[in-house]
């Protein structure tokens, strides 16, 4: 896979200084209603954003955040540069100056012109909730995979997450941080909304769902499907090894190359079910009854296996 990571790890750099110099009211702003992280986010590129042209060949990944993102992301970028060496385009894959950070909506407001010149296909990944993607996305024909976690590990995650990196708000205590997730107040809003809007598009063709703990399970054959989703032409012998270059062992060693300090941050325990080490009766109660009533009876509640994954 690619190994210019240069301009990822500057940015991400450069926010975590940037929040370790902030007051925490700064940290985020609000943009149509949601909270988004100030240091990497800002409104005037929301604004560029509506100009972004999807390409019916584009790659997208969208994922509430720490539903593991940058794990699939990497198994996309890995199956896109792998393809790549089937064409011409194998040499400008890899060309640094064309890199840009992965996620959609952060950047400064000219990324979505340099983004024009990137060659096909482009891997795109974004938080973002459906409605707030910019029009031609969901217009054009290109494959959104999307991506989700079992909101007790989510929300057992973010925790750390945020109480890890300067950007990000801290939590005096795991019950502060709960309450600010159940009401919806995270950077890119609320887990129930995110999973409820995009359940309105679950059923789509050119829409696969895939769950982090069905790739927990077998991350062979989730690389497979998702290879056989967007047609990429790989042999066997390369989707093994980007199913080997995805272990969350192999991600964890060589974080340092590809997220910067970030690193030890994000990879933090890779697994299912760490929630119950957090969650008491009371927040279990809690989120039981909300995920009943807003996931309750949906394709993508039925998809996560609450039952399985989020039962005490
Ligand atoms: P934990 O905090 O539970 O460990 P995101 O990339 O969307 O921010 O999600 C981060 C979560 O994905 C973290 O969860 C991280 O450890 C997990 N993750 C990252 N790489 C992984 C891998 N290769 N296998 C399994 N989980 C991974």
């Amino acid at each position: 896979m690619s190994t210019q990571r240069k301009k990822f790890i500057a940015l991400v750099d450069k926010a975590m200084d940037d929040g370790a110099k902030m007051a925490p009211e700064d940290l985020m702003f609000s943009y149509k209603g949601i909270l988004y992280p100030s240091t990497v986010c800002s409104p005037e590129t929301f604004k560029a954003l509506e100009s972004f042209e999807a390409r019916d060949d584009d790659v997208f990944l969208a994922g509430y955040p720490k539903s593991g993102t940058n794990w699939v992301g990497q198994i996309l970028t890995d199956l896109v540069t792998t393809s790549s060496k089937h064409t011409e385009n194998f040499n400008r894959v890899d060309d640094e100056e064309l890199e840009e950070f992965p996620y959609l909506e952060v950047g400064d407001a000219e990324k979505y012109q340099r983004m024009e010149n990137l060659p096909s296909r482009r891997v795109i990944f974004t938080h973002l909730l459906p409605h707030n993607l910019p029009a031609s996305v969901l217009k054009s024909e290109a494959k959104i995979l999307l991506l989700i976690r079992n909101p007790k590990d989510v929300a057992t995650s973010f925790y750390h997450f945020s109480n890890g990196l300067s950007p990000l708000p801290t939590y005096k205590t795991f019950d502060d941080f709960f309450t600010a997730f159940m009401n919806g107040e995270m950077p890119w809003g609320s887990y129930f909304d995110y999973v409820f809007e995009w359940n309105k598009h679950a059923d789509k063709k050119n829409v696969m769902t895939v769950t982090y703990e069905e790739l927990k399970e077998n991350r062979a054959l989730g690389v497979k499907k998702i290879s056989e989703f967007f047609e990429f032409p790989l042999t066997d012998e390369e989707l093994q090894e980007v199913v080997d270059r995805s272990s969350f062992q192999a991600m964890k060693e060589n974080s340092t190359k590809t997220h910067g300090a970030m690193g030890s941050v994000l990879f933090r325990k890779g697994s299912v079910n760490d929630w119950k080490n957090f969650f008491s009766e009371d927040h279990n109660q809690k989120m039981d009854m909300t995920f009943e009533e807003r996931l309750g009876g949906t394709k993508l509640g039925e998809k996560l296996n609450y039952g399985v994954y989020c039962k005490a």
